[in-house]
């Protein structure tokens, strides 16, 4: 018996984004090169859940954020806990770090991860509901020059992949001793401001974040703010200075935004976000900073960190707007196999598979389509050789190997095409 509805074929939620080839292939290149180089700068991988306890990031990420009362994807499930799918990595890193006492061993704990986050924010081009980081996190030690490491490790993930309309803008956010101060400073003057309702209760709660509002207005009225930059203790300055220094050592260029903030509440001292003009409105395609309260706030250690997330997504949309292609994203696999009759076809798959084993990417036409369409599958793959094997190849044990670039070929015996190829690619 068969059902005579028609099901109505689904798309994928809003906002989230599918990852198709062959453009998957460039993502891929981007989120695996970003974490070979945090692997090459000793941070290892920590692999997470997708899902948390809510309370981690009302409690880590910070209330009166956007991220936390308006964006997270926040259920119940079916024991009745509730559960909030990730909308960034650092609480969950820290949640983790605690509970396998990785900060008990030698510090700093460096560690990388990567994978979709979740946040339920306005879909645009670059602004996605489910999007992709790598991130890396230190911790355990408050040392500028981890800063800096940090810093110039993203600003070398960017220009490993060929990226470099970009630009690094940085500054301080203070600490603890300079902070408060700062805050009823600002405050005073966001008070003595004609501002609305909601805005004044922002003031309230966390006053940078008016610093943040995009309406023309309220720029203006906020244009002489005080900014946390002037008033830092000698501490974080000193702090802030080590770490700018050490970047022009390292020859990392970066500019000062003192009006800089960051979209998550745990941040102290170092502040830096990754912007390409490329992009329009959502032109981050990275950030970070230290925290130095986070670990004791999740009920850990009181331990400082620094760390940062890119934006796979981002950085993908920026290569295509600087017209960078990356090396091999456009090549499925290098050699394809057509094979002209049955037993040429036995043993064309035998061959492909030894070609496999040999680590040679190798993939070869199936059905019945003739040389002519299955050429055609050497040419979709955009193969670097073809290999073609008819009744009378078979029988003189030789395969034509094509060379699809330089429109060559020759024959090659059956037993000697894995070392010829292997010669060659
Ligand atoms: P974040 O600035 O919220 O930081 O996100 C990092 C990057 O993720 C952004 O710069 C952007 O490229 C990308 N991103 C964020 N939201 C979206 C979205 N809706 N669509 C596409 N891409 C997006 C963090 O998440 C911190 N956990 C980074 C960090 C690690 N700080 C310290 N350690």
């Amino acid at each position: 018996m068969t059902d005579s509805t028609k099901f109505q074929a689904v798309s994928a939620p809003k906002g989230v984004p599918d990852y198709v080839p062959p453009a998957s292939a460039t993502f891929i290149a981007v989120r695996d090169e970003f974490a070979r180089q945090a692997r090459r700068a000793g941070y290892q991988h920590i692999e997470l859940p997708v899902f948390e306890d809510t309370h981690l990031f009302a409690r880590g990420v910070g209330e009166s954020t956007d991220v936390v009362s308006k964006e997270m994807y926040t259920f119940a499930d079916r024991g009745d806990r509730s559960v909030t799918l990730r909308p960034e990595g650092t609480a969950g890193v820290m949640r983790a770090v605690i509970e396998h006492n990785l900060d008990r061993g030698q510090l700093p704990v460096k560690l990388n991860y990567y994978g979709p986050f979740f946040r339920y924010e306005r879909p645009q081009a670059g602004r996605y509901r489910q999007l992709q980081q790598v991130g890396v996190e230190a911790i355990g030690v408050d040392d500028p020059a981890l800063d800096a490491e940090i810093i110039a490790l993203a600003d070398r993930c960017y220009r490993s992949v060929g990226l470099t309309g970009f630009r690094l803008e940085l500054t301080s956010l203070g600490d603890s001793t300079c902070r408060p101060a700062y805050r009823e400073k600002l405050q005073k003057f966001l008070f003595a401001l004609p501002l609305d309702e909601e805005t004044r209760r922002r003031a309230e709660i966390n006053p940078l974040r008016v610093l943040d509002d995009k309406r023309e207005d309220v720029r203006e009225m906020t244009a002489d703010a005080p900014l946390m930059l002037d008033y830092l203790s000698d501490e974080s300055r000193e702090h802030f200075e080590t770490v700018t220094g050490l970047l022009e050592d390292l020859q990392v260029p970066f500019v000062i935004n003192k009006r800089m903030v960051r979209g998550l509440d745990y941040y102290t001292k170092t502040c830096f976000e990754f912007v390409h003009d490329g992009l329009g409105a959502q032109s981050g395609i990275g950030g970070g900073g230290r925290y130095d309260g986070l670990m004791a706030q999740l009920g850990g250690q009181d331990l400082s960190g620094i760390g940062f997330g890119l934006g796979v997504d981002r950085t993908v949309l920026a290569l295509q707007a600087e017209g960078v292609t990356l090396d091999g994203v456009d090549r499925r696999v290098d050699v394809y196999g057509v094979a002209l009759g049955a037993a040429a076809k036995k043993a064309l798959a035998v061959l492909v598979n030894d070609l496999r084993a040999a680590g040679i990417s190798a993939d070869m036409a199936y059905g019945d389509r003739g040389l002519k369409g299955a050429m055609k599958g050497a040419d979709r793959a955009n193969a670097r050789f073809a290999l073609v094997l008819g009744e009378s190849e078979l029988e003189s044990g030789e395969v034509q190997v094509k060379n699809l670039a330089e429109h060559s070929q020759e024959a090659v015996r059956l037993d000697a095409v894995v070392e010829t190829l292997q010669a060659v690619l």
